[in-house]
């Protein structure tokens, strides 16, 4: 499995980029305005922490403007992998990229039948977001699931990035179901280290060994 970061944050990317557990990183225009720097220069200086799969979201919602845009992006660095929110003229975007050896990570999925759309329109990756589909009352990792096994029965290459992620539990369902990919914020990746047990045994084998020493 593997788990990107889901934020714009260079420290937050830094600090989790040592831990050696980060295969990529996704934005959102959310998350680059939060932190108020040029989006090309934030996206050049993740690709220079991370070296994985990077999500940079076009701002253009029609078709032209996001191939235009999208071809930007991707002169950035390799890495780059076009985001392009699923609409009519999002799919028409990513099948014009994707002729062009572009990768696009199509975004803001809700339903498998938008994701089975998305993969045969060439998306590289699809990101369904579980965490508001369950703000709505649906299961939100199923749906993700339901879109992995559609791409699993038709041998598409799209992966399946689960975003929108808002818990140390969401991220287990995921492994448990095989997802290929989550995206995480900083926040959860932190509470996935956390257990008091650690913590209590960490400071049990401490005090022993200081006893020892005396
Ligand atoms: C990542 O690709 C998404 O943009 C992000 O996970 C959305 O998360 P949110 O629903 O918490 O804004």
């Amino acid at each position: 499995m593997q788990l990107f970061l889901d934020t714009a944050n260079i420290e937050e990317i830094k600090a989790a980029a040592r831990l050696g557990v980060i295969d990529g990183v996704t934005t959102n225009p959310s998350l680059i305005a939060k932190e108020k720097k040029d989006h090309k220069e934030t996206i050049r200086a993740i690709c220079d922490i991370v070296d994985g799969p990077i999500s940079a979201e076009v701002i253009a919602l029609d078709a032209e403007g996001m191939i235009t845009e999208g071809r930007e992006l991707a002169k950035i660095h390799e890495n780059v992998v076009v985001k392009i929110p699923f609409t009519p003229d999002g799919l028409i975007a990513t099948n014009a990229l994707h002729e062009e050896d572009i990768s696009v990570n199509m975004t803001l999925i809700f339903s498998p039948n938008q994701a089975l759309l998305a993969c045969k329109a060439g998306a590289r990756y699809i990101s369904p977001f579980a965490g508001r589909l369950e703000d709505i009352g649906h299961d939100g990792i199923e749906v993700c699931s339901q879109c992995q096994d559609i791409i699993g029965t038709y041998d598409y290459l799209t992966e399946v990035i689960a975003a929108s992620i808002r818990s140390t539990a969401h991220v287990f369902r995921c492994a448990q179901e095989g997802i290929d990919i989550a995206t995480i914020p900083s926040s959860v990746l932190m509470q996935m280290m956390k257990h008091p047990l650690t913590d209590s045994g960490i400071e049990k084998f401490m005090a022993d060994w200081k006893k020892s020493q005396n």
